[in-house]
């Protein structure tokens, strides 16, 4: 188990997808408690006026635009923190869509975007802030999945399975990296209020300020364990479902959901 866990004090954090949401909201509270936040998204003048607002608040915040789905992009916004802004010790890369997927609309611009963005997306800025870490041999990564990644959920076959495959690829990634005093950890949210879930026009169980959760994900950085997963009521029963039989599951999220009374939308 690697031992590290970062402080304000060691250096930066660095958030991606920090200009909305749980992002945005997790900027501040880091700030809050002192840390020096570069933060991330496509466009700059949000990132802006986030940096403004955090002025006075113990930390502050440094815009760095760039757009997760450029690998050179990303390794060009580590590049600049780490000479004009300090050392990342702490990267939170949050940056993600959700885009519903229907079986019977298949899209496959659609797919490509989602893994673009949430699975290539986290890859391009983890490469070469680990490379970063393993030279200093210290430092703790999130990354970003979601409760949906535990089965598969109606609506959710490009999101959930993107979500799927980063937590599958932060445990397969754990044994090396905690030989290199390397934390990773992923954090896995159910609903939260953002503009990402303001779309959604189903029941949402456990829905979460983004306040609540961003204080969540700021603990369970803190205390370090390998899934940050919340609301916890919802996590528990969420994994429960998971280990039922598929037949059995599937029939409990179609009544749950009531999705099998959905008319197609073709
Ligand atoms: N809200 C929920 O209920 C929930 C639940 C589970 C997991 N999550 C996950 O939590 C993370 C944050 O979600 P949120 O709800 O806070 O969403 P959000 O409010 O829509 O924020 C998404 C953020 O990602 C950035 N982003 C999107 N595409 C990007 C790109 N190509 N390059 C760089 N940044 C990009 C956006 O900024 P720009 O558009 O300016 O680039 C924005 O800052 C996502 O990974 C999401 O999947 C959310």
């Amino acid at each position: 188990m690697a031992a590290y866990r970062a402080r304000a004090s060691d250096g930066v954090a660095w958030i991606t997808g920090a200009s909305s949401g749980i992002g945005r909201q997790l900027a501040r509270d880091l700030s809050g408690l002192g840390w020096t936040v570069a933060a991330s998204a496509r466009g700059s003048d949000e990132l802006e006026r986030l940096s403004a607002e955090a002025t006075g608040s113990g930390g502050r915040i440094v815009p760095v635009p760039c757009d997760v789905t450029d690998a050179a992009a990303c390794a060009a916004a580590v590049d600049r923190i780490e000479a004009e802004i300090g050392p990342i010790a702490l990267a939170v890369l949050n940056a993600g869509t959700y885009l519903p997927a229907r079986g019977e609309k298949l899209d496959t611009a659609l797919f490509e975007r989602t893994f673009a963005v949430n699975l290539l997306g986290t890859t391009n800025a983890l490469v070469p802030v680990v490379q970063r870490m393993k030279a200093r041999r210290r430092g703790q990564v999130a990354v970003t999945g979601s409760l949906t990644a535990y089965f598969g959920l109606p609506s959710a076959a490009a999101y959930g399975a993107s979500k799927a495959a980063i937590n599958g690829m932060a445990q397969s990634l754990r044994f090396d990296l905690e030989k290199l005093n390397i934390r990773i950890q992923v954090i896995n949210p159910g609903f939260v209020e953002t503009p990402l879930t303001a779309k959604n026009d189903f029941f949402m169980p456990g829905l979460m300020p983004v306040e609540k959760a961003s204080a969540r994900i700021v603990a369970g950085l803190q205390r370090g364990g390998f899934e940050i997963a919340f609301p916890r009521r919802l996590a528990v029963t969420m994994r429960a479902v998971a280990n039922l039989p598929h037949g059995v599951r599937h029939a409990f999220v179609r009544w749950f959901t009531g999705w099998g009374k959905r008319p197609l939308k073709e």
